[in-house]
């Protein structure tokens, strides 16, 4: 490991961070988030991922960063203490993976469309309608603020099969 890279650490599951819940970002918290959104932007961007909350990092806020980089120009979308206030009866499935658990994928079905409720980084309140990939992402984001993965959305079968495959792919890198 380079000793100059100060890169954040992205947490593997299973951590125990990873299962907690998030306290909402406050007044208080304001010097730590500005400080803390664009260093997830670039753990993000060099992993590379499209999403990332603030406790996959260590830091129990209700924070998430995302980019889906549409049509390769970068897009960030900063969400603080975001909220599902509408979900789609309609569901649909979508391979998903988390950087917290590399290299696994598996199908997961949720809500085709959401409205989510946040704050950005200047503290303006804003919603997002999404549907598609940003709909999955923001639900995948927000469930990590409840210390939920995208495995618990899976058969307990299928979860701990994911879960011995990433242990054992982690002993062979020497994680
Ligand atoms: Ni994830």
């Amino acid at each position: 490991m380079d000793p100059e890279d100060d890169t954040l650490a992205i947490l593997i599951a299973p951590h125990p961070t990873l299962k907690a819940r998030a306290r909402p970002v406050g007044a208080g918290d304001g010097e730590q988030v500005r400080a803390l959104i664009p260093r997830m932007f670039d753990a993000m961007y060099k992993a590379p991922g499209i999403g990332l909350a603030a406790p996959q990092v260590g830091v129990k806020l209700r924070l998430v960063v995302i980019d889906l980089m549409p049509d390769d120009a970068r897009k960030p979308i900063v969400l603080v203490n975001p909220e599902i206030i509408n979900a789609s009866e309609e569901l649909a499935t979508r391979e998903e993976g988390c950087l917290s658990l590399p290299g696994q994928y598996a199908d997961v079905t949720r809500p085709a469309r959401v409205k989510v409720r946040h704050h950005d980084e200047a503290g303006i309140r804003r919603e997002i309608e999404a549907d598609g990939l940003l709909a999955a992402c923001l639900q995948h984001e927000i469930d990590h603020l409840d210390g939920v993965l995208f495995t618990d959305h899976l058969s307990v079968l299928k979860r701990n099969m994911i879960m011995r495959r990433l242990a054992k792919e982690m002993r062979l890198k020497g994680k």
